[in-house]
C-alpha cells in the first residue's frame, strides 16, 4: 500500500497546543479514533479522559485513547505538538537546540512503529521541525507538512477583515516564509473578491498592519503565557484538508523542491493538499520587494538549519 488510509489520528504532545487541537478536532468530527501520547503519561491520561466526557455532544463518535508509539503503526496521521514553547521575549528560533533533539527521539521511535502516513509538525520553530522530520523520516516529501503560515495568513486575513468591515473568509492573502520574524505579507495580491486591497491601504498602514500580524504571538504570549486556539484551528483545517480529500490551497509549511528559486528548505507557501499530503506548491507572483523578502526568509532558516545538516 503506498500509504496508511483511514482516519486513525495520533497526536504526540498533549500540552496547550496539542490538547487545543484534539478538542477542536473532536468538535469537528474528523477522525474515527484519536490517540494521545505524551511523556507525561498522567497529563495525557487526564486529557483523554476530560475529552470522552465529551463525545456524546460530539458531531461523531470518536474512539479516544492513551497510547504510545506504537499505536501509529496503522495511524494516518501524527500531529506532533511536543516540545518546549516560547516564553516571553524568547523567539522561535531560540527553541530550536532543545526541540531538534526531542524531535529526533520522537521521529525515529514513530518510524520504528512502522508508521506510513502524513507528519504534521506544529513545534516551533516549525520550518525547521519540519524539516528535520522529513531528514529524520526519510518519507517521502509531500507526508510532511508544517503548520507553515497557516496561522499568521489567518491573523492577516482577520485584520484586513477588521480594516475593511468584511469576514476573513471574503478577504484573499496570504503571509509566505518563515512561521516567525522574517514571515512576509504578499500585499501584490491580497484582495477582497477579487478587488485589490494595497492600493486602498498607505505604506505606513500596510506595515502597521504587518507587523501586528508578525508580532501576534508576542503579544498573546505576553498577555496569557502562550498561544494554542489559533495554531490549533489551522493544524485542524490542515488535518480536515488531508483526510477530507480536499484539493484545497493552505498556506502550509512544505518543502521547497525549486519552487520560487529555493529548495531544502520548509517555508509556509500556498500549497494544494489532499488525502496524498502536499502535493503542489502554487508560486504566487511577486513583486521585487516580495521576491527579495522571501529571499531573507529562506536565508534566515538555512542558516538555522545550516548547523544541524
Ligand atoms: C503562534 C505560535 C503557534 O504564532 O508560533 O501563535
Amino acid at each position: 500500500m503506498e500509504f496508511t488510509q483511514g482516519s486513525k489520528t495520533v497526536l504526540v504532545g498533549t500540552g496547550t497546543v496539542g490538547s487545543s487541537y484534539a478538542y477542536a478536532l473532536l468538535n469537528q468530527g474528523l477522525c474515527d479514533e484519536l490517540v494521545l501520547v505524551d511523556l507525561n503519561e498522567k497529563r495525557a491520561k487526564g486529557e483523554v479522559m476530560d475529552l470522552n466526557h465529551g463525545v456524546l455532544y460530539a458531531p461523531s463518535t470518536v474512539k479516544i485513547k492513551l497510547g504510545t508509539y506504537e499505536d501509529c503503526k496503522d495511524a494516518a496521521v501524527v500531529v506532533i505538538c511536543a516540545g518546549v514553547a516560547q516564553k516571553p521575549g524568547e523567539t522561535r528560533l531560540d527553541l530550536v537546540s532543545k526541540n531538534m533533539k526531542i524531535f529526533k527521539a520522537i521521529v525515529e521511535n514513530i518510524m520504528e512503529s512502522g508508521f506510513n502516513g502524513i507528519f504534521l509538525v506544529a513545534t516551533n520553530p516549525v520550518d525547521i521541525l519540519a524539516h528535520a522530520t522529513w531528514k529524520f523520516s526519510g518519507l517521502p516529501k509531500e507526508r510532511v507538512i508544517g503548520s507553515g503560515t497557516i496561522l499568521d495568513s489567518a491573523r492577516f486575513r482577520y485584520l484586513l477583515g477588521q480594516e475593511f468591515g468584511v469576514t476573513p473568509t471574503s478577504v484573499h492573502g496570504y503571509i509566505i516564509g518563515e512561521h516567525g520574524d522574517s514571515e512576509l505579507a504578499i500585499w501584490s495580491s491580497a484582495n477582497i473578491s477579487g478587488n485589490p486591497i494595497a492600493q486602498r491601504l498607505t505604506k505606513e498602514r500596510r506595515n502597521e498592519i504587518y507587523i501586528h500580524v508578525r508580532d501576534a504571538a508576542y503579544e498573546i504570549i505576553e498577555a496569557k503565557g502562550a498561544t494554542y486556539y489559533g495554531i490549533a484551528m489551522g493544524l485542524v483545517r490542515i488535518t480536515k484538508a488531508i483526510l477530507k480529500n480536499e484539493e484545497v490551497v493552505l498556506p502550509v509549511g512544505t518543502l521547497l523542491d525549486g519552487e520560487y528559486g529555493y529548495d531544502d528548505v520548509f517555508i509556509g507557501v500556498p500549497t494544494v493538499i489532499n488525502r496524498k499530503g502536499a502535493v503542489e506548491i502554487i508560486e504566487l507572483s511577486l513583486d521585487e520587494e516580495e521576491k527579495e523578502r522571501l529571499g531573507n526568509s529562506v536565508e534566515s532558516l538555512k542558516k538555522i538549519q545550516g548547523l544541524f545538516w
